[in-house]
């Protein structure tokens, strides 16, 4: 059996704004089927901005797999045993993209608007900057207001749109946006949101 992957400075308990209690850990291969409920419990629309079919036990295997090679780092919220949020880091191993990392952020419709998908963003880009990565992306469609909100407020700017390159779940072609940040001013509008937006330890 494969030893656990261990993250730097997790598990971390806290509580978020409305009071509810989390735990953001690292992801484990006994989190398969967790995995799995939480992905089939997002909307298709929540799910269509992933380039994987998430509801299959065929990519959780390769999930976790993936994840216990280091491949791509995975953080989950867990609330009363159950996955209530996740976030990847994927990165290119070798070749000249390899400073930089692509982040996915989904939290379960229930748990929204208390400040998990920033909890989650907010670690994800930690652990990728103490990874050494300089450069972060994260793609979305452009009606994905949420995730455009939450990754502005970290300070990612939005550098790239694809026109038509998306297809939603109606079959209508969406523009894609490419928000990047880099390490240094990542930390900058981190430090200034820690002010507003603080989940309490605990
Ligand atoms: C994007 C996502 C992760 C945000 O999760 P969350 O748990 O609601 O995140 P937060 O509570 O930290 O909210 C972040 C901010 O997004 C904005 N926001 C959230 N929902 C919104 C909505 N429906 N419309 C407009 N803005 C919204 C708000 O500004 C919010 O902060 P506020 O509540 O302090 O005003 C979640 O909506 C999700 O999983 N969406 C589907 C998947 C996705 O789009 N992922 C991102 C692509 S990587």
């Amino acid at each position: 059996m494969e030893a656990p992957v261990t993250l730097e400075g997790f598990p971390q308990h806290l509580t978020l704004r409305d009071g509810t209690k989390v735990v953001v850990r690292s992801v484990e291969a006994t989190d398969s089927n967790a995995l799995l409920q939480f992905y089939r419990s997002l909307g298709e629309a929540d799910r269509e901005f992933l380039t994987d079919d998430v509801t299959k036990p065929e990519w959780v295997q390769r999930f976790v797999r993936l994840v216990q090679l280091h491949e791509i780092v995975s953080l989950v919220a867990e609330h009363e045993g159950k996955v209530i949020g996740e976030a990847t880091l994927y990165r290119t191993p070798h070749g000249w993209t390899a400073h930089v990392g692509e982040l996915r952020v989904s939290t379960a419709p229930a748990f929204r608007r208390k400040g998990l998908g920033t909890v989650l963003a907010h670690e994800l880009v930690r652990v990728a900057t103490g990874l050494g990565l300089e450069k972060l992306i994260v793609q979305m469609v452009e009606n994905q207001a949420a995730a455009r909100r939450t990754f502005a407020r970290l300070g990612f700017k939005e550098e790239a749109v694809l026109r038509g390159h998306v297809k939603d779940i109606h079959g209508i072609k969406r523009n894609l946006v490419i928000a990047s940040n880099d390490v240094s001013h990542i930390w900058d509008a981190m430090e200034a949101m820690v002010a507003d937006f603080s989940p309490t330890s605990g």
